[in-house]
């Protein structure tokens, strides 16, 4: 189909029908929080598919064949609907390729900018049911990594629990729910996302808790174990709970739920190993023991939020949660005795996440990387152990 542009840059077929450009991730990620029609084509390899890809995606795997300037490659396509086509690659250029051969039959297809690099930053959001009216609860998921974040307000404040996003993300969504963002924590110094806490509480003068601890070289509000953080009428407790890191700790919700970072996911445990030698991981496995079963401790119905997905997040709108009940009934095997505890947490130990000395020596300074963070975030979470 011929298309050009017209006076104000959109470019129109020639029944004048606005055909769309290539798209950036904020647009895309609108589409689809706004369950706008629109079919997203993946072109890349099975394996860099297998890796990570964009929830509700088809794919083909025509990279190679794209790359080598094959015409033909995406003829036979079937494409479901009417609805706009995003071709993806990794970086938003063979990608281009794939958009440019569907429009020249007549489809309208559009690239995603810079690719499932940039998409990593794509978020959506859920709500989590509370037990309470006085307070409400959204889980802001990195969909494009897998990172999740914790949004809480009550009665016109809010805390943020474990930025992963930009700043701007939270400011927005608190501001759309009329409250001010005054209390920032995270569950302790990650090692496979920059992060955003302390960026977050400069901007909206906040102030930073973490985990009583010694690794970062910045300013914080210290929390020890059973401290309460107060949020507008209602109230975080601290649960210190030692084993993925030294410091890692948990924040309870009243009778709600327990945001538990990567200490306890909702079909995984999380790794002792990282910054740590042979020994160190060790010791940390026997404490993650101890904080697990302390979790298990509590009331059967609190639900479970962690810190990570295994897999993208869709974008429904149902929140990743489950209770304790379920979580550690799901894990019951692992729970024979602390010494077997240990054992198979140290035999299944996932690859270490690529540039993870990096982050966390950024996240210990306070620093803002030099480099684009997406290419240092790249890659999977690989913070727990299934
Ligand atoms: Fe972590």
């Amino acid at each position: 189909m011929a298309d050009e542009g017209n006076a104000c840059g959109a470019r129109c077929g020639r029944d004048g029908r606005e055909l769309m450009t290539d798209i950036t991730v904020d647009t895309l990620r609108d589409w689809l929080a706004g369950h706008k029609p629109v079919t997203v084509l993946d072109v890349r390899t099975q394996e860099d598919r297998d890796q990570w890809s964009i929830p509700g995606s088809i794919h083909v795997n025509a990279y190679e064949s794209l790359r080598l300037g094959r015409s033909d490659v995406l003829a036979s396509i079937e494409i479901p609907s009417q609805a706009p086509i995003v071709t993806v690659c990794g970086r938003g250029q063979v990608s281009q390729i794939a958009a440019h051969q569907l429009r020249a039959r007549g489809l309208d297809a559009g690239s995603l900018i810079g690719g499932m690099q940039a998409w990593s930053l794509a978020w959506n959001v859920a709500e989590v049911p509370l037990a309470v009216s006085d307070a409400r609860l959204l889980q802001i998921r990195r969909t494009g990594k897998g990172c999740l974040s914790y949004i809480l307000g009550s009665a016109g404040s809010a805390a943020v629990v474990d930025a992963c996003l930009e700043p701007s993300v939270y400011t927005r969504l608190a501001e759309a729910h009329g409250w001010r963002i005054r209390r920032v924590l995270d569950t302790h110094v990650h090692a496979d996302h920059l992060s955003r806490s302390k960026a977050l509480a400069e901007q909206c003068c906040a102030i930073l808790f973490m985990p009583e601890q010694h690794r970062v070289h910045f300013d914080f509000s210290p929390l020890s174990d059973d401290a309460v953080v107060h949020v507008g009428s209602t109230a975080l407790s601290v649960l210190r709970t030692p084993g993925h890191t030294e410091e890692s700790t948990c924040y309870l919700l009243n009778d709600s739920c327990v945001m538990t970072g990567d200490t306890l996911f909702l079909g995984a445990v999380g790794r002792p190993d990282l910054h740590a030698n042979e020994k160190e991981a060790r010791e940390r496995a026997r404490w993650l023991f101890r904080s697990l079963r302390r979790l298990q401790s509590l009331p059967q119905h609190l639900l479970v939020l962690p810190a990570h997905a295994s897999l993208p997040v869709a974008f429904d709108g149902v929140p990743l949660a489950e209770s304790i009940e379920a979580v550690f009934e799901g894990l019951s095997s692992w729970f024979t005795s602390e010494d077997a505890f240990v054992e198979r947490l140290l035999s299944r130990l996932p690859p270490t996440p690529p540039n993870y000395r990096q982050i966390v020596e950024l996240n210990e300074n306070g620093a803002s990387p030099a480099v684009d963070v997406t290419e240092l975030e790249a890659g999977a979470n690989r913070c727990a152990v299934s």
